[in-house]
């Protein structure tokens, strides 16, 4: 039996992808799953498919944000949260990029996930666990994804720095770091005649993450059994980072 079992989890963009397969994971481990995502319908349908509780949001609205977390605690309860919501819509060099995009994807990757935490600590009762999602570029550098990568290594400063000064408040704060995953954010890359199999041939394992493997290690941080493990970064990348 999993120690998830009964306990109140909220992930943050969840009808698809890797935010999906985290909800899935969870519900499968008996947790009392939240979930949130923009579109009424897919929230409804997947919310649907696997009991959990669930809300539409668009985390760039920071007042929607820390609603939603509150509602959750109050109407389910909470123990922990992950923050999954994630863009990557420019794929350019640094001087071209706008800075509405820069504005955008640092609201969407880094600045939600502050608002998210600081709802996920005013709302808990006891110990909990806060899972954020970052990426290999938290620890690496993106060519031609400066605002992603700066939002992504954000993530990675703002999990050790959220492990230290909620420590004492018995929260773990961790981040889990895919490599290259199967979902629709890398659609248009693996299907790049030339992009695709260089991006294989870069890979030690020699493929793609599917989302479930991803999900398996957030699940893991999750469990209140791993009560050690807080302020660090997991790798879920096919040997990339020990390149
Ligand atoms: N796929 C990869 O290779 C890869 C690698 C490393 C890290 N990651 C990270 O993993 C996470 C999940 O990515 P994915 O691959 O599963 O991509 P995806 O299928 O494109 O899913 C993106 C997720 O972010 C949510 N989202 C985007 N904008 C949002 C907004 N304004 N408000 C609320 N939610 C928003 C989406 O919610 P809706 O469904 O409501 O749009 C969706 O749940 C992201 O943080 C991504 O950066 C992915």
């Amino acid at each position: 039996m999993s120690g998830l079992e009964g306990q109140p989890v909220l992930v943050v963009g969840a009808t698809r992808g890797i935010g999906r397969a985290v909800a899935e994971e969870l519900a499968r481990r008996g947790a009392r799953v939240g979930l949130t995502g923009r579109d009424p319908e897919r929230v409804r349908a997947v919310s649907e498919a696997l009991g959990a509780w669930g809300a539409v949001l668009d985390v760039r609205d920071r007042a929607a944000v820390a609603e939603v977390v509150g509602r959750f605690a109050r109407e389910v309860g909470l123990y922990g949260l992950v923050y999954n919501a994630g863009i990557s819509p420019a794929f350019t060099r640094a001087e071209n990029l706008g800075l509405e995009v820069w504005d955008e994807v640092l609201a969407v990757n880094l600045t939600g996930a502050f608002v998210a935490a600081k709802a996920f600590l005013q709302h808990l009762s006891g110990p909990g666990s806060l899972v954020l999602v970052g990426s290999v570029l938290s620890f690496r550098g993106g060519a031609r994804l400066a605002a992603y990568t700066a939002a992504k290594a954000g993530l990675w400063g703002l999990t050790r720095a959220l492990a230290l000064d909620w420590a004492d408040r018995g929260v773990r704060v961790n981040l889990v770091a895919p490599g290259w995953t199967e979902t629709e954010m890398t659609e248009g890359l693996r299907a790049h005649p030339r992009l695709g199999p260089a991006l294989l041939g870069e890979i030690p394992l020699g493929r793609m993450a599917q989302p479930k493997e991803v999900a398996r290690m957030v699940a893991f941080l999750l469990e209140p059994e791993n009560a050690y493990v807080t302020g660090g970064l997991y790798a879920v990348d096919g040997g990339v980072s020990a390149r």
